[in-house]
Parts: structure tokens; C-alpha cells; sequence
């Protein structure tokens, strides 16, 4: 398998084997970190990582992944740099990819990390879109396979808000990988249809399948992994907050759902998530709205079923493979 110089923006741009080869890569690379193996390979290299929006899991990823594989990195914080304001996307790409080794990019539209990776002339990996989150995707494979020693087959419930980056990665990635996806939401949170038949058409050739529904109790039925994601994302105004509430609060995942789902289901959440109200934002919403918890109650959250906080590690090692592969290194 070589992904050498291959961007890495969405997994519709993959191929199942090259899907796996790099899950199966970050398994590897996670084994070796756990033996105190050193893999920095990329010694002397540099890469950009440039966040529009804000993030934990993906620029602590990205930084720690970096120095492992022994390469610098510069972080462009949001608001921080010319990008988008005094400066084109395709003149930064030219920029950037003049100094460094590869580019990551979390940010807006789709669009933006595209025309990036057209002019950037290195890879340019994605960190999140509003469309897209694939590196979030790769972790989650791990993850699967790690709990259930495979991923072909697996049954996967999204919860929420259907139309946003992660149910939308969702439905890539069960296509593709021959896994049966249940997106679960109030109907004006259905996603793109032009996306749903392109996923229903890749699934068709692999086994998987994608099902909408708003029933949240025969949705929820006998399935491996429950999944949700919070109900205003980055980026989207404030003024969504109480109409999400009202539409999405049938979809939170409740000991019921877990129940429903199955004793052997886990729970998983690509983080931050409102559990309960122990921030800033969750505090402030649930006194205005008058809630405990939003997406995922804090009882299933904290639960034995709950694997999230393994996801989040496994973001480390599955950005790892991806800049490992692209640059060439394996
Ligand atoms: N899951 C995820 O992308 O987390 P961050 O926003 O913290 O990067
Ligand atoms: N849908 C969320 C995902 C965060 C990882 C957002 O875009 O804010």
C-alpha cells in the first residue's frame, strides 16, 4: 500500500483496503508507543496545522503524532494568521507548502481544505469541516475493532443531529467498510440526499447499508455501537440552541436506548460532549433551557458501556498513520 504524497480530506476519497491499512497502521504504531519503541522516521520534517476552529483532541493529536514521528510543528491558531482575511487559500497553500512537509486544516466549508490541497503541493490532511471529520473516523474504526475484533458487519446507531460532519463521515464510512449505519433524528435533521445515495451506492457494493429513521425506539434496537454527537456544532449560531433542543431531546442517548441497543453495546461520542452541566457553555444552556444533560445523559456517559475516552486516545495514533502514510514513512 502506498499513500505516499495522497491527501487525506474525506474518506470518499479512499478505498476500503486503504481505509484498513491505515487502522491496521495505527494499531501497530499504538503497540510500539505502548513498548517504548521509537518510530520518529520523519526526522527534520515540518508541518503546518492550521485551526480556524478551536479543538483538544485534534491539535493534541496532531502535535503529540508529530514529535512521535519526530517532526516540528507550527500551530495557526484561529484568527491568529493572514488565512482567509488578507490572504487567499490558494496563496497560503503555496506558502505553507513551500516551508512545510504537510498541512492540516480545521476549519469552515468543505470547499476551503480542498482548494488547499490543489494548491498546496504537499499532503493536506482535514481536521474538520462542517461537512467532514475523517481523522475523527479513523480513531472510531480503531476503536471498533479493538472492543469487537472487527469492523465488517458492525451495527451502528447515529443519534442527533443527522446532517452535520459526523453523521455524514458516519455514512461514508459504513458504506465503505460494509457496516450498517441507523442515522436516528427528527427529519429536518436528515442529511444531504445527493450524499445518501451516494453512500446507499457504495454500500451496495460492500455489504453495508444506511437506513434513516425517526423512530428512536426501533432505531435504537439491537445494535453494537451507539453513537451521538452534540446538537450545536462549531461554528453554527446561538439562536439554534432552543429549536436543536426541542427537535433533538427524543434522540439523546438514555440508559433506555443503551438497554434497547443491547448489553454488549458500547456507547461512543467523538468528545467534547454535554453530560452534564460542568462547563461554561453546558451551565449557562442548561439554566437558560432547563436541562441536566443534552446529547448523552451522564449515567450512560460515565457507564461501563461508555468507551470514549479510548476514541480520544485513539485519535493520537490514527493521525499518526495518516501523516506516517502520506508522508511516506511506512
Ligand atoms: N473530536 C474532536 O475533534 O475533538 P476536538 O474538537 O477537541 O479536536
Ligand atoms: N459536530 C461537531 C464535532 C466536534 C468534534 C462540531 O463540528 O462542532
Amino acid at each position: 500500500m502506498n499513500l505516499k504524497g495522497k491527501h487525506f480530506l474525506k474518506l470518499l476519497d479512499y478505498t476500503p483496503e486503504e481505509i484498513e491499512y491505515l487502522v491496521n497502521l495505527a494499531a501497530e504504531l499504538k503497540a510500539k508507543k505502548k513498548n517504548g519503541e521509537r518510530v520518529d522516521v520523519l526526522k527534520g520534517r515540518n508541518v503546518a496545522l492550521i485551526f480556524e476552529k478551536t479543538s483538544t483532541r485534534t491539535r493534541c493529536s496532531f502535535e503529540v503524532a508529530a514529535h512521535d514521528l519526530g517532526m516540528g510543528t507550527t500551530y495557526l491558531e484561529p484568527d491568529s494568521s493572514q488565512i482567509g482575511k488578507k490572504e487567499s487559500i490558494a496563496d497560503t497553500a503555496r506558502v505553507l507548502g513551500s516551508m512545510y512537509e504537510g498541512i492540516e486544516y480545521r476549519g469552515y466549508g468543505q470547499a476551503i481544505v480542498e482548494e488547499l490541497a490543489k494548491y498546496a503541493g504537499v499532503p493536506v490532511w482535514n481536521g474538520l469541516t462542517n461537512e467532514f471529520h475523517p481523522t475523527q473516523m479513523l480513531a472510531d474504526l480503531l476503536t471498533i475493532k479493538e472492543h469487537f475484533g472487527h469492523t465488517k458487519g458492525i451495527k451502528v446507531v447515529y443519534m442527533g443531529d443527522a446532517r452535520y460532519n459526523m453523521a455524514n463521515s458516519w455514512m461514508v464510512t459504513c458504506a465503505k467498510m460494509g457496516m450498517h449505519l441507523t442515522l436516528c433524528s427528527n427529519k429536518k435533521y436528515f442529511p444531504d440526499p445527493e450524499l445518501v445515495k451516494t453512500c446507499k451506492e457504495i454500500a451496495a457494493t460492500t455489504g453495508g447499508s444506511i437506513t434513516l429513521t425517526e423512530d428512536a425506539v426501533e432505531g435504537t434496537r439491537d445494535k453494537d455501537v451507539v453513537y451521538t454527537d452534540v446538537w450545536v456544532s462549531m461554528g453554527e449560531p446561538d439562536s439554534e440552541w432552543e429549536a436543536r433542543i426541542a427537535d433533538l431531546t427524543p434522540y439523546k442517548v438514555t440508559k433506555s436506548v443503551m438497554e434497547r441497543a443491547g448489553k454488549d453495546a458500547v456507547f461512543m461520542h467523538c468528545l467534547p460532549a454535554y453530560h452534564d452541566l460542568k462547563t461554561e457553555i453546558g451551565k449557562a444552556k442548561g439554566e437558560q433551557f432547563g436541562f441536566e444533560d443534552l446529547e448523552v445523559t451522564d449515567e450512560v456517559f460515565e457507564s461501563e458501556q461508555s468507551v470514549v475516552f479510548k476514541e480520544a486516545e485513539n485519535r493520537m495514533h490514527t493521525i499518526k498513520a495518516v501523516m506516517a502514510a502520506t508522508l511516506g514513512a511506512f
